[in-house]
Formats: C-alpha cells, sequence, structure tokens
C-alpha cells in the first residue's frame, strides 16, 4: 500500500491523529512529521518538513493547520509541490486529476473529522489525468516561476 507523509501545527494536531489512524485502518503506511502535542508552534517548519519527506520519497501529504490556509502557502513556496486546500471531495478530486497536486492541505477549525477523512480518501485514491494538464503544469514553473 501507498506511502503517506503527514504532518500539523498545533491547530492540525488533533485532526491529524485522527487522520493517521484512519488512513492507517485503510492500510496506508503513514508517516508522522510532527507536530507533537497541541503546544503552539510554527506552521512553516512542518511543512517544510512534510514537503522534503514527500518529495525524497515520491508519495502524497497531508498538511493541517487551523484554517489549511498557512500550510498551503508554506507548502507551495517549496520546489517541486503543488499543495491544494480542499475543503470538499470535489476539490480533492480535481486538484488531483488536473493539478496532479501532491500535498493535501485541511483546516481542523474548519473540517469535522468526517469531512476531512473523505476528502482525505479521495485525494489519495485519485490518479492525475496527463496530458494537456501536463502541459499547465510545466507552465506553473515556466512562466508564473519567472
Ligand atoms: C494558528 O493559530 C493558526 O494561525 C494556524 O494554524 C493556521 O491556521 C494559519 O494559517
Amino acid at each position: 500500500m501507498s506511502t503517506v507523509i503527514i504532518g500539523s501545527d498545533h491547530a492540525g494536531f488533533a485532526l491529524k491523529e485522527y487522520l493517521k489512524d484512519h488512513l492507517a485502518a485503510k492500510g496506508y503506511e503513514v508517516e508522522d512529521m510532527g507536530t507533537d502535542s497541541t503546544a503552539s508552534c510554527d506552521y512553516p517548519e512542518y511543512a517544510y518538513k512534510v514537503c522534503e519527506r514527500a518529495l525524497v520519497t515520491g508519495s502524497l501529504g497531508v498538511l493541517i493547520c487551523g484554517t489549511g490556509v498557512g500550510m498551503s502557502m508554506s507548502a507551495n513556496r517549496v520546489a517541486g509541490i503543488r499543495a491544494a486546500l480542499c475543503t470538499n471531495e470535489y476539490l480533492a478530486r480535481m486538484t488531483r486529476k488536473h493539478n496532479n497536486a501532491n500535498i493535501l492541505c485541511l483546516g481542523e477549525r474548519v473540517l469535522g473529522q468526517g469531512a476531512a477523512a473523505a476528502i482525505a480518501d479521495v485525494f489519495l485514491e485519485t490518479a492525475f489525468e496527463g496530458g494537456r494538464h501536463q502541459r499547465r503544469i510545466d507552465l506553473m514553473d515556466s512562466v508564473c516561476g519567472r
């Protein structure tokens, strides 16, 4: 089964712990990059740890903070990362199919646990469609990265 890299700040810690159990029960190998408690910490540190590990292993990652916004902003600064903040299953499906997103961002203060788990399931189970979508992803670097 696939490996999933997961991380959060303090505001995403409880949802991270819930998703770890949920994903492990579905057969995923889950690598937890922290944080390890609800003690206040800084989300960019964990965004970087998860992104670096996801790139090295070629795995998908999940990042959780209070809103999901700080994690998505931080993760999208890392070269090679396409992080998507998703609040529903449609976004999770389409960002895998069209954007080949490799990091899912979630907000613990935005989503219930059941909704977050359903979004993560769809994200992890959906494949990239390639084709014209790859051309557009290549343009992210050549046009937006210039
Ligand atoms: C922490 O209070 C909160 O700012 C953080 O988890 C996140 O929501 C930032 O975008």
